[in-house]
C-alpha cells in the first residue's frame, strides 16, 4: 500500500511563490509523471514529497498519515537522481548492499534482497562486476537497484534519463516500464520535461505550469481532450495549431469563421449565447488533411520536411499568428512553395475561449 494525497500543497522561497493549490490523489501501483517546462517546480514538488524540502502550506499524506514533518528516512520513499554516483571500487552486489549493511541487516536477508533486485533489473549476471565494466544503462540500473533493495513504498525519479544519449534513453525508458510491471504494488512518480517520455511511461500525467497543475489525466485524455491551450500545445509534437476566429453557428456542432478566411466545424457543442464569441480553433498537425473544397485553412507552403512515413508542411505565417504546421502521410516534398488547402474532421477540431477548452464547461 502506498497511496499519496496532496491537499492544497504550496511552496514558497521567501517572497517567491513557486507552487500553490496542488491537489493530487495518487493510488498504489500508479506510475505518475510530472511534466512541464523547465523551472515550473517539478523537482521542488518531488523533493517536498521525499521530505528533502519543507512544505510551505497544505498537507502531504501517505496511506492516510500526514507526512509534512516526518523525516525523509521514515517516509518509505526512495529517490533516484539524475546522476548516479556508484562506488567505483565496489562490485554491483556491494553497491546494492551498501545501505543495508549500514542498516545492519542480517547477511542472509541482504543477499536475498540484492538477488531479488538484480533479477527484477536483469543484473544477475553482473553482480560481481565493477561499475567500470558496465554500460551507462546498466549503471543506471544498479543505481535503481540500490533503492529497490530497501523495498520502499514509493519511488521518485527526477529526470533519470537526461544524462543518457538518445538511443540509450529509449532503451532505458523501456526498462523502467518493465521495472514498473515487475513491481505492481509500488507507486512511482517520475519527473521529466520530455513529453514523449511522459506519454509512453505514465498511467497518469500531471502537467505543471505557472506554479500550478494545468491538467491531470491519462496520456490519451491529455492528447484528445486538453483542458486548456497550454496542455494542448505542450502535449504532442509538433504542437497543436491555434487559429483565431469568431463563432457563427452554435448547437451540437459549432461553426467558426476564421480570421484567415476559412471555416472550421467542430463537434464541441456551444450555446446560442456563444454566437459572435472570439475563440481559438485548435487542430493538431496530424489531423489536417489536404482538401479541394471548404477549407479550414489555405496557405503557401514555405518549407517541407520529409521524414519518410510523413511529411511536415510549414506554411508561411498569416495574420500575425504562428505559422501553421501540417503532418501528412507519405512523401510530399513537391508541395513546397505551392498553395495548399487543409480541412480537419469535426471530431478533431478543438475550441478554446480565453485559453480554456469549451469542452469543459
Ligand atoms: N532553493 C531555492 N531557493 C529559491 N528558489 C528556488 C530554490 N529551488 C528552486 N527554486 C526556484 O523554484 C522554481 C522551480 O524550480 P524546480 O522545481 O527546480 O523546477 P523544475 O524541476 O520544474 O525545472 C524555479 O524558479 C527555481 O528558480
Ligand atoms: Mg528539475
Amino acid at each position: 500500500m502506498a497511496d499519496l494525497k496532496l491537499t492544497d500543497v504550496a511552496k514558497s522561497y521567501g517572497e517567491v511563490d513557486v507552487l500553490a493549490n496542488i491537489d493530487l490523489d495518487i493510488k498504489t501501483g500508479e506510475l505518475i509523471v510530472f511534466v512541464g517546462p523547465s523551472g515550473c517546480g517539478k523537482s521542488t514538488l518531488l523533493r517536498m514529497i521525499a521530505g528533502l524540502e519543507k512544505i510551505s502550506g497544505g498537507t502531504l499524506e501517505i496511506d492516510g498519515a500526514v507526512m509534512n514533518d516526518v523525516p525523509p528516512a521514515q517516509r518509505g520513499i526512495a529517490m533516484v537522481f539524475q546522476s548516479y554516483a556508484l562506488y567505483p571500487h565496489m562490485t554491483v552486489r556491494d553497491n546494492m548492499a551498501f545501505a543495508l549493511k549500514i542498516a545492519k541487516m542480517p547477511k542472509a536477508e541482504i543477499d536475498k534482497s540484492v538477488e531479488n533486485a538484480a533479477r527484477i533489473l536483469q543484473l544477475t549476471d553482473y553482480l560481481d562486476r565493477l561499475p567500470k565494466a558496465l554500460s551507462g544503462g546498466q549503471r543506471q540500473r544498479v543505481a535503481i537497484g540500490r533503492s529497490i533493495v530497501r523495498d520502499p513504498k514509493v519511488y521518485l525519479f527526477d529526470e533519470p534519463l537526461s544524462n543518457l544519449d538518445a538511443a540509450l534513453r529509449v532503451a532505458t525508458r523501456i526498462e523502467i516500464a518493465q521495472l514498473k510491471e515487475a513491481m505492481p504494488n509500488s507507486t512511482m512518480i517520475y519527473v521529466t520535461h520530455d513529453q514523449v517520455e511522459a506519454m509512453t511511461l505514465a498511467s497518469r500525467i500531471v502537467v505543471l505550469a505557472g506554479g500550478g497543475i494545468a491538467q491531470v489525466g491519462s496520456p490519451l485524455e491529455l492528447y484528445e481532450k486538453p483542458e486548456n491551450e497550454f496542455v494542448a500545445q505542450f502535449i504532442g509534437s509538433p504542437a497543436m495549431n491555434l487559429l483565431s476566429g469568431e463563432v457563427t453557428a452554435t448547437g451540437a456542432q459549432t461553426t467558426v469563421k476564421l480570421d484567415g478566411g476559412g471555416v472550421a466545424i467542430s463537434d464541441v457543442p456551444t450555446e446560442a449565447g456563444d454566437k459572435g464569441a472570439r475563440v481559438n480553433v485548435g487542430v493538431r498537425p496530424e489531423d489536417f488533411v489536404p482538401t479541394e473544397n471548404n477549407p479550414l485553412y489555405t496557405g503557401r507552403v514555405n518549407i517541407t520536411e520529409a521524414l519518410g512515413e510523413v511529411t511536415l508542411l510549414y506554411f508561411e505565417a498569416q495574420n500575425g499568428e504562428e505559422p501553421v504546421i501540417a503532418k501528412i502521410p507519405g512523401i510530399a516534398s513537391g508541395l513546397r512553395k505551392t498553395s495548399v488547402s487543409l480541412a480537419a474532421p469535426a471530431n478533431k477540431v478543438h475550441l478554446f475561449r480565453d485559453g480554456k477548452s469549451l469542452l469543459y464547461r
